[in-house]
């Protein structure tokens, strides 16, 4: 029989760096090689809805990706995740009667079935991942009543689904710190300013290209930290200080100096991706027409009040303030016109609008 009480439907947003993470430190702790820092995208449409259950008549984990079963044996991130979070497992006690529903020793005899679901545009291909591990940590940890060892704990496990998904567990703008300890327990999120702080910011969504991008980002980071020079230099002396900066400057709301640092970031580490042999493009005609085009607005305007970042894949995030949003669409939809009667996806469209409040 299956007891309603153990099942949690949790949901866990997206979120854009704005200091890349590049480049593992330990592949097999999943540590980065640098910290970074991103903005939590805060849409509806931009998220990841995580639906956990457990019971004792499952015969084994299973997982269910946008409707499609997945083999979760095989997966061993996904294993990880499960066995990290079930480890922290307590009593499990109904919030309304207080009866234990599961003892912490119980838990042994229980598997987990799992369904998660993104709401992006698939076509957008932005960083599911980050949201979904976000997703499950947290939902997992709901329902086996798991209590963190200490602060930052359970973004240490969503770190192992994948790297990006520590940083949205936390609102707002996000430090994931590389950290320094042998067993990774330090390499955690930390939240530097929550959701509340800059309500003002907006983050804009441009899709230049529908495919799904050619290299994973850790194929791509494998190949980098094994042949890039520019990767090692920026990583052992250029990312701190910028950091430094843009954090200081998030904390001040001062767009100029948020908005420089984070494409001076963008535009390196996709000259990293040029540095490795062999190069890796993500970026494509569109993506370098839109980096133009936010130049233009900025020099009309002798100021930098838009700002674009791009990950693994061509399309663009801008940042921008609320007073200036209108007028860059604008400018944005000349500059890149949708054709009459196309989706609302396609190539070079403008494809939504997600508020970063
Ligand atoms: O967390 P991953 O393995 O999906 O890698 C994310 C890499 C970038 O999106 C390019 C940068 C970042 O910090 O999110």
């Amino acid at each position: 029989a299956f007891d309603e009480r153990l099942c949690v439907t949790c949901s866990a947003p997206t979120n854009i760096a704005t200091i890349k993470y590049w480049g593992k430190a330990s592949a097999e702790l999943n540590t980065p090689i640098n910290s970074s820092v991103s903005v939590t995208l805060h849409q509806d449409d931009l998220k990841a809805i995580t639906t956990v259950a457990a019971s004792r008549s499952f015969s084994k984990d299973r997982l269910w990706l946008n409707g499609k079963e997945e083999d979760v044996e095989s997966n061993k991130r996904l294993t990880t995740v499960i066995k990290l979070v079930r480890a922290l497992a307590g009593d499990k006690v109904d919030a309304k009667t207080g009866e234990v529903l599961v003892y912490k020793a119980d838990w042994p005899q229980y598997h987990v079935h799992i369904a998660s679901r993104n709401t992006f545009p698939t076509a957008a291909g932005l960083a599911s991942s980050a949201a979904g591990y976000a997703c499950l940590t947290f939902a997992l940890a709901q329902l086996f009543a798991a209590c963190e060892t200490y602060d930052g704990e359970l973004t240490a496990i969503a770190r192992q689904g994948s790297g990006s998904a520590c940083r949205s567990l936390y609102g707002g703008f996000v430090r994931w710190q590389k950290g320094e300890r042998a067993d990774a327990a330090d390499s955690i999120a930390v939240q530097v300013a929550d959701e509340a702080h800059w309500p003002e910011l907006r983050a804009l969504i441009f899709v230049a290209s529908a495919a799904k991008k050619g290299t994973s980002s850790t194929s791509g980071m494998g190949t980098s930290v094994a042949t890039s020079e520019l990767l090692r230099h920026r990583a052992a002396a250029l990312v701190e200080p910028r950091l430094a900066a843009i954090e200081a400057a998030y904390l001040a709301r001062d767009f100029a100096g948020f908005g420089r640092a984070t494409m001076v970031d963008s535009n390196q580490f996709h000259a990293t991706c040029l540095d490795t042999y062999p190069p890796i493009f993500y970026m494509n005609d569109v993506s370098r027409a839109l980096v133009q085009a936010v130049h233009a607005f900025n020099a009309h305007h002798g100021a930098i009040r838009a700002a674009y970042t791009f990950d693994a894949g061509p399309n663009a995030v801008v940042y921008t303030t609320a007073s200036d949003v209108a007028q860059l669409l604008a400018v944005m939809s000349r500059a890149f016109p949708v054709p009459r009667g196309a989706p609302a996806c396609s190539d070079a469209a403008l494809a939504a609008e997600a508020a970063a409040e």
